[in-house]
């Protein structure tokens, strides 16, 4: 088998509803730009067809999900740099973010018949596309007063920060928006991923997320399961070779080839352990897993080997070891082996991930299978 990268459309039309349940009050334009943040754009806009819009950053993408057939809302945000790009984003029908002057006095020399749909941006902390305060207003009247530009005009800001590490600010970028568009009547978008669960003040008539779409926490120190995100790209692998190497503290060859080799042994000169205390101290406590695991056994391992007239025992949990023996039909069987490690161990592991080495201490030498039929 080879690897595979899989992504999963259930997870993101998921992540969508996530999104929902935070901002139900909103319209949800998808980002979707930088190839879907890597997912591949198409795929991407065909799982979140339930979105209201999509934006893209550049144009190019924006053309290929028209050819691909999306017929939603697509914002340019980065808008078009020139007259070209600008009849391109009216023969695809594209929503453009505005955040230059540039851009306004390419509208105002528009001769076509399209009216473009603006969305007119203020740079409130982000520093990167926008308009200062200063010229908001101005640029906001120059857009009103252009022919090219369709009249129920946007208002955006985004973000200086991607997650929630300040908040304050974010906080401040909404009431300093606030004041900027008081009076003007517009629609208005505010938040992405983090903005949008961090900010109920934020969730405007539009919302714009992105990272979490893919499944993926906005908010530093805190993890996709906390928001009931599901990961959109998963990896699939096959372990091929599975191998114990022992590497003793004294041995004369130092093995400068094998690169790991060499590294533990100089952890192993230097007495730091090898494993970090802090590893243990997390880990379950024994007495913990011995009853976690003995349940596991009593209630479903011992009664689906029974019907091969075996058992199996916990013998003893030791840091987060587990040793177990095969007794019955189970000691000496040919399968035995398939048995723990394909059942016994995944079932162990599945119930806590946290387990170590799981070990058998039975003497299959000594067994005697009553269902084993020796091949004739
Ligand atoms: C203008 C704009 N809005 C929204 C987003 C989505 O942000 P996030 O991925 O943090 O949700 C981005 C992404 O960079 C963006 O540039």
């Amino acid at each position: 088998m080879f690897p595979r990268v899989l992504l999963s459309s259930d997870a993101l039309k998921h992540n969508l509803t996530v999104v929902r349940r935070y901002a139900p009050q909103s319209r949800v334009m998808a980002v979707i730009k930088a190839n879907g943040y890597g997912h591949g754009i198409v795929p991407v806009a065909r799982a979140l067809a339930a979105a209201d819009a999509f934006a893209v950053a550049r144009l190019n993408e924006a053309v290929s999900l028209r050819e691909a057939g999306v017929t939603h809302r697509i914002l340019l945000l980065e808008g078009v740099f020139s007259p070209a790009e600008l009849e391109q984003a009216a023969a695809f029908n594209l929503d453009l973010v505005v955040h230059s002057f540039e851009q306004i006095a390419m509208l105002e020399a528009w001769r076509g018949a399209h009216r473009f749909a603006v969305w007119c941006k203020a740079d409130t902390g982000m520093n990167r596309l926008g308009f200062p305060a200063a010229d908001f207003v101005s640029a906001w009247d120059r857009l009103k007063r252009c022919t090219a530009v369709a009249p129920d005009m946007r208002g955006m800001t985004h973000f200086a920060t991607a997650d929630e590490t300040d908040r304050p600010l974010a906080a401040a970028q909404v009431r300093y928006f606030s004041q900027l568009v008081a009076g003007l009547g517009a629609e208005l978008s505010l938040a992405n991923s983090a903005g949008l669960i961090g900010l109920p003040e934020a969730r405007s008539d539009w919302v714009r997320p992105g990272i979490m779409l893919y499944g993926i926490s906005p908010i530093a120190g805190k993890t996709a399961v906390d928001f009931d995100l599901r990961p959109a790209m998963t990896f699939e692998s096959a372990l091929i070779a599975d191998n114990t190497v022992t590497v003793g503290a004294a041995h004369e060859v130092d093995w400068p080839s094998l690169g790991i080799g060499n590294v533990i042994r100089r952890n192993l000169r230097s007495g730091a352990p090898a494993v970090s205390p802090d590893y243990f101290a997390q880990l379950p406590s024994e007495a913990d897993l011995k009853w976690a695991i003995g349940d596991l056994l009593e209630r479903e391992i011992n009664p689906a080997v029974a019907q091969h007239g075996g058992w199996v025992e916990l013998i003893d949990v030791r840091r987060n070891n587990v040793y177990l023996r095969l007794g019955g039909g189970c000691q000496g069987c040919g399968a035995a082996d398939v048995t723990l490690k394909q059942g016994i161990e995944k079932a162990i592991r599945g119930l806590a991930p946290a387990v170590g080495e799981i070990l058998d201490t039975t003497d299959h030498a000594a067994g005697r299978n009553p269902f084993y039929a020796p091949s004739k």
